[in-house]
Order: C-alpha cells, then sequence, then structure tokens
C-alpha cells in the first residue's frame, strides 16, 4: 500500500485543517507548516500554536526551517517531545525570503560540510531523545519497554536551475548516510513554478537508488485520481505520495483516492457524525459549505486572533476554486475583514448557487 501524507503549507497546514482531513478518514502522514526553528525556541506567543497535536497526533511530522543548525538541532529535540512520527528538515522552499535567509532550498545550495553538519546534528538530537525516552511495544502479548522511534526526513527540490542529475543523487545519498529515513521529492528546481509539469522522472531514479535504504515519497500535482495514477505509474517505486495544495482545496482528497472509504467505510468516519458527508440517492457527497464554515470554526479554536483573518483568506483563496463562480467568492472572502463576515458572505453565496453545495466524493 502506497502511503498518502497532506504536505506541508505554511499558513495553512495546522491543527484546524488536520482536524476535517481526520475527520474525513485521514491519512498516513502530516507534515506540519514549516516551524521556524529560531523563533520556536524563543517560546513567544505564537509559537505553541505550532505544535498543538490533539488530531491525528502519532501520525504528525513536524518540518522545520532555519539557516543555523545549532538551533534546528535545539528545535527537533524539543518537538520530538511532542510525539508524533518525527522531524523534517525543509530543504526545499524557494521563497525568495526564505532561501535568501539561507533556509529552505539553500541547504541544497551551501557548502556540503555545513548541510552535512546541520544534518549529523539535528541526527543526534533526536537519537538522544529516542535514547531516553522509553515506550510500551506495540506487542500485545509480550508488552514490554522500547526506545522511541522518532523519524528523520528531508523534504527537497532538485535543487537550482543548473542541477547535475549525479550531483543530486550524491547529495541524496549523503543524507541517507548521515540517518536521514525518508525523503520528499518535490522534482522541480529552485526557479521553477507550481504551474511547470513536475519530473516524476527524477522521483522514479531517487526510488530506485535508496530501494531496500528508505522510503521515497512523490510530491507534485497529485490533485484526483486520474493524477494520481500517473503520478503512480511514472514513479512505480515511489513509496508514496504527498498531496499539498489539493489537501487544502478539497480535506477529502484523501477519502476521495478510496483507500480510506474502503478501510474505514464512509459510515465510519467523523465526516458523517458532522454533517460532512451526506448520502443523497446512493451517491455519497461531501457537503462543502459545511466543511467551510467548520475550518472557520477551527481558526477560532486553533490559532492566535492575531492569524484569523490571514489564515481565512490564504484558506480560501485554494477552497474557492471548487466553486462554479470561483472568482467571484474569492475576491469577496478575501475581502472579509473579521470571521463573522466570512462566515456570512460563504453562506450567502450557497443562497445565491445551492448547487454548488455538494460534491460526489
Ligand atoms: C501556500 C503554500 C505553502 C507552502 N509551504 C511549504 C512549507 O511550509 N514547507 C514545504 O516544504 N513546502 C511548502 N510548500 C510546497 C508544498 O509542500 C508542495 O511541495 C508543493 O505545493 C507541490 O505539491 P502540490 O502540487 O501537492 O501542491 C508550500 C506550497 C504552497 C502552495
Amino acid at each position: 500500500m502506497k502511503k498518502l501524507i497532506a504536505g506541508p503549507m505554511a499558513t495553512l497546514s495546522h491543527q484546524g485543517l488536520r482536524k476535517i482531513i481526520e475527520d474525513f478518514g485521514g491519512c498516513d502522514e502530516y507534515y506540519t507548516e514549516m516551524i521556524n526553528a529560531a523563533s520556536f525556541l524563543t517560546h513567544g506567543q505564537f509559537e505553541s500554536f505550532y505544535a498543538l497535536n490533539d488530531f491525528g497526533r502519532e501520525k504528525i511530522v513536524w518540518q522545520l526551517t532555519g539557516k543555523d543548525s545549532e538551533p534546528m538541532a535545539k528545535c527537533a529535540r524539543e518537538l520530538c517531545a511532542s510525539g508524533g512520527i518525527g522531524i523534517d528538515l525543509n530543504m526545499g522552499c524557494s521563497a525568495p525570503e526564505i532561501y535568501k535567509s539561507g533556509a529552505g532550498i539553500a541547504w541544497m545550495l551551501k557548502p556540503r560540510e555545513e548541510t552535512e553538519r546541520l544534518v549529523c546534528e539535528v541526527r543526534n538530537a533526536i537519537d538522544s531523545f529516542n535514547n531516553q525516552t522509553l515506550v510500551t511495544s506495540n506487542d500485545s502479548e509480550n508488552p514490554h519497554l522500547i526506545h522511541r522511534h522518532q523519524r528523520l526526513s528531508v523534504k527537497l527540490r532538485l535543487g537550482d536551475e543548473n542541477f547535475k542529475e549525479d550531483e543530486f543523487y550524491d547529495f541524496c545519498e549523503m543524507l541517507y548516510k548521515n540517518g536521514v529515513e525518508q525523503l520528499v521529492l518535490h522534482p522541480r528546481t529552485k526557479k521553477e513554478k507550481l504551474a511547470r509539469p513536475p519530473r516524476y522522472q527524477f522521483v522514479e531514479q531517487l526510488a530506485l537508488n535508496m530501494k531496500d535504504k528508505i522510503p521515497v515519497i512523490l510530491n507534485g500535482n497529485v490533485k484526483d485520481v486520474a493524477s494520481y495514477e500517473n503520478a503512480m505509474s511514472k514513479a512505480p517505486d515511489a513509496s508514496g505520495v504527498m498531496i499539498a495544495r489539493m489537501s487544502a482545496q478539497k480535506p477529502w482528497i484523501f477519502c476521495k483516492l478510496g483507500i480510506r472509504n474502503e478501510e474505514l467505510g464512509i459510515g465510519a468516519s467523523g465526516a458523517v457524525e458532522r454533517g460532512f458527508l451526506v448520502e443523497k440517492d446512493g451517491d455519497v457527497l461531501v457537503d462543502r459549505f459545511k466543511v467551510g464554515m467548520e475550518y472557520i470554526a477551527n481558526l477560532r479554536l486553533y490559532q492566535p486572533k492575531e492569524f484569523w483573518e490571514t489564515r481565512m483568506q490564504r484558506f480560501f483563496a485554494y477552497y474557492c476554486d471548487n466553486f462554479s463562480f470561483g472568482h467571484y467568492i474569492k475576491s469577496k472572502m478575501l475581502n472579509c475583514k473579521t470571521l463573522e463576515e466570512a462566515e456570512k458572505t460563504f453562506e450567502s453565496y450557497f443562497d445565491e448557487m445551492p448547487g454548488d453545495r455538494y460534491e460526489k466524493i
């Protein structure tokens, strides 16, 4: 079975969205939005919100960003204590303000020893946590205490525009040799925009290189069953797929990909209890109005007030693409100044367009 992973997205991949995805049956791993290590260590007023883990707790991967290894290692050690699968190092973000500061994809472009030092320091921090933390084994016949295993992973791109294939694979080999246990490849270069087709052939080659070593996950442009199947046909040796943007536009995407429905049965999921999934004339439908309203309600519960407006806007910038008059409702939502206004605006759209409310799963 291929893994299905919710991708990290700054301002979007937080507890409020995770809760909705969990209600739809969940996915295998939740990467958090990138957490700035140096800021996190200040324990400022907003930082604790990044570490909320009430839903899908055991499946969370804490993604770190930063320009220096020391705070990243310290932060990794702290976040290990929040549980979850482990720590991910962001080596893929190519937003200019990130890489120019020495973070994100800059780690693929710095002198190799510097990046190696980062990986080793974070690996050591995780190991020291693992070695000091005992948990009960999963073996119900013979329960005994074992060391905790928090994983180290890296999410990366191909590199700069003039990257060389061999050097890229060599870089990945260095990560593996220094204890990285999973790689997620978003196969675009630093400057390649999301509109450009991802180069899945590099995922396949990397997966073949890492066969019997560590899992390689494909990321980029998976948005429905057809694109999932296309991606898997191009990279059959990948161990799974990470979905970022579509997990915000359609938090039910993992459910829609079919696997979750069969495993859990639609009737078993929290989405039915909460009215996100309804049955009509033998079809199972998503109530997109209720999901949107739940997202706003979750902002109140799980985000600091100072973030409400911008996080509502970032979400609806994707979510509105579900609707026939997406541009119209998007511009109205992006102009809302309060969550109350956003709720009223969103609700009124379905008075005008009742047919947009449901989507067949
Ligand atoms: C709004 C937004 C925020 C993102 N933030 C992050 C991030 O915090 N960390 C990261 O590694 N990638 C980030 N990405 C990149 C995505 O995780 C993913 O690699 C990219 O969107 C391609 O996957 P997709 O086609 O499934 O969206 C972000 C992308 C978007 C659109």
